[in-house]
C-alpha cells in the first residue's frame, strides 16, 4: 500500500513561485511512490472578500495549472473541494470538538485578522478546521506544504487525536512534509514578508503565468542590500531569497553556488536567475495554453477525480457518523 498524500492550494489570485517551490514541486517529486490526491480549495477562498466570477475562473485556471506543472491525472486524483460536499460536513463535526483556544493560537489567523477582529467572517477563524477536514476525510499520511501551513497540519493532528480519543480510532493522524529548500519564499519587493497571492506590490512576486519580460523586470528590481559578494547568508535576506530560488530550481548546493558566482555581482545573479526561472515556467505555460484550449477535458478530469474519491469519502464519513452517534 502506497502512503497517501493530500494537499491543496487556494484558487485566489495567480499561483506564484512560492506555491511552486514550497508546494507543487514537492508533490511532483514523489508522484510515483505515493497515492496522490490534490485539491483546489475553493471553499477556503471564500473566507475573505471575493468575487464569484473571479473565483469560478480562478478555480479552473488553478486546475489547468496543476496539470501544466506535471500533475498527470493518471498519477493523481485532482478535484475541486466544493464538488465533494462532505468536506463541509466533516468540517462542522470537527469544529464541534476543536477548542476555540486552539484556533486562537493560529498565527496565520492572528496575522490576517489584525485589528479587524470584529468584522472578519467566522469562516476565517474556523478555516483550519476545514483544512483538517480536507486532510482527514482521505485518511491522509503526508501533507506536503510550505512552512506557513505547518501549524495548520499540526492542529489537524491534534484534532484527529482528540477525535480518536473521544470516539474510537477512526482517523489517520497525518504528518506535515516541509521542503528543505524554499519552504518560505519571500516577496521580491520585501524580503521580510512572505511571497503571497494577496500582496499588491507590482514587483512582489513572479506568477507562473508571467511573461518572460515581466519575470526579468521583477527579478532585476528585487530588493537586496548594498553589500558586495554573492554568499548564502541568511543575514542578507534579499540576496538569500534570490539564492534560495536559484538553489531550489537548479538543485545546486550552497558551496557550488558561491563558487559559480565568485567575483560576480547582484546584477549577474539576477540576470542568471531570471533565465533559470523563465526556463522553468515556459514549458508550464505552453502546456497551460494547450490545456485551456480544451475546457471539456478539464471538466472530465475533475468529474473522474470525484468519482474515484467517492469510495474513500463514503467509508470515512460512514465511520465518522457512526462513531459520533448520527447513525
Ligand atoms: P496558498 O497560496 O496560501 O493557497 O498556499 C498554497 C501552498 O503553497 C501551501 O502549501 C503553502 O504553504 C505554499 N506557499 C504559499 N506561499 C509560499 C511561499 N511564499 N513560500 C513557500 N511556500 C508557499
Ligand atoms: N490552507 C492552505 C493554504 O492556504 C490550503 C489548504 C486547504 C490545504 N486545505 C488543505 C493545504 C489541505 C494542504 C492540505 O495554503
Amino acid at each position: 500500500m502506497k502512503r497517501r498524500v493530500f494537499s491543496g492550494i487556494q484558487p485566489s489570485g495567480h499561483l506564484h513561485l512560492g506555491n511552486y517551490i514550497g508546494a507543487i514541486r514537492n508533490w511532483l517529486a514523489n508522484l510515483d511512490s505515493r497515492d496522490n490526491i490534490f485539491c483546489v480549495v475553493d471553499q477556503h477562498a471564500i473566507t475573505v472578500d471575493y468575487d464569484p466570477d473571479a473565483l469560478r475562473e480562478g478555480t479552473r485556471q488553478a486546475v489547468a495549472l496543476y496539470m501544466a506543472c506535471g500533475l498527470d491525472p493518471a498519477q493523481c486524483r485532482l478535484f475541486v473541494q466544493s464538488h465533494i460536499p462532505e468536506h463541509t460536513e466533516l468540517a462542522w463535526l470537527l469544529t464541534c470538538i476543536t477548542p476555540m483556544g486552539w484556533l486562537e493560537r493560529m498565527t496565520q489567523f492572528k496575522e490576517r485578522v489584525g485589528p479587524r477582529r470584529e468584522r472578519v467572517g467566522t469562516g476565517l477563524f474556523a478555516y483550519p478546521t476545514l483544512m483538517a477536514a480536507d486532510i482527514l476525510l482521505y485518511q491522509t499520511h503526508e501533507v506536503p506544504v510550505g512552512d506557513d501551513q505547518k501549524q495548520h497540519v499540526e492542529l489537524t493532528r491534534d484534532i484527529a487525536e482528540r477525535f480518536n480519543h473521544k470516539f474510537g480510532e477512526v482517523l489517520t493522524v497525518p504528518e506535515p512534509v516541509i521542503p528543505q529548500v524554499g519552504a518560505r519564499i519571500m516577496g521580491l519587493d520585501d524580503p521580510m514578508a512572505k511571497m503571497s497571492k494577496s500582496a499588491t506590490g507590482h514587483h512582489h512576486s513572479v506568477a507562473l503565468l508571467d511573461s518572460p519580460d515581466k519575470v526579468r523586470k521583477t527579478i532585476m528590481r528585487a530588493v537586496t542590500d548594498s553589500q558586495q559578494g554573492i554568499v548564502c547568508d541568511p543575514q542578507r535576506p534579499g540576496l538569500y531569497n534570490l539564492l534560495t530560488i536559484y538553489q531550489a530550481l537548479t538543485g545546486l548546493g550552497h558551496a557550488e553556488i558561491e563558487t559559480h558566482f565568485a567575483g560576480k555581482g547582484y546584477g549577474d545573479l539576477k540576470k542568471e536567475l531570471a533565465e533559470v526561472v523563465i526556463a522553468e515556467i515556459e514549458p508550464i505555460q505552453a502546456r497551460y495554453r494547450e490545456l485551456t484550449a480544451d475546457p471539456a477535458y478539464i471538466d472530465e478530469v475533475l468529474a473522474t477525480g470525484v468519482e474515484r474519491l467517492r469510495p474513500v469519502v463514503d467509508a470515512t464519513m460512514d465511520a465518522v457518523r457512526r462513531a459520533m452517534g448520527h447513525r
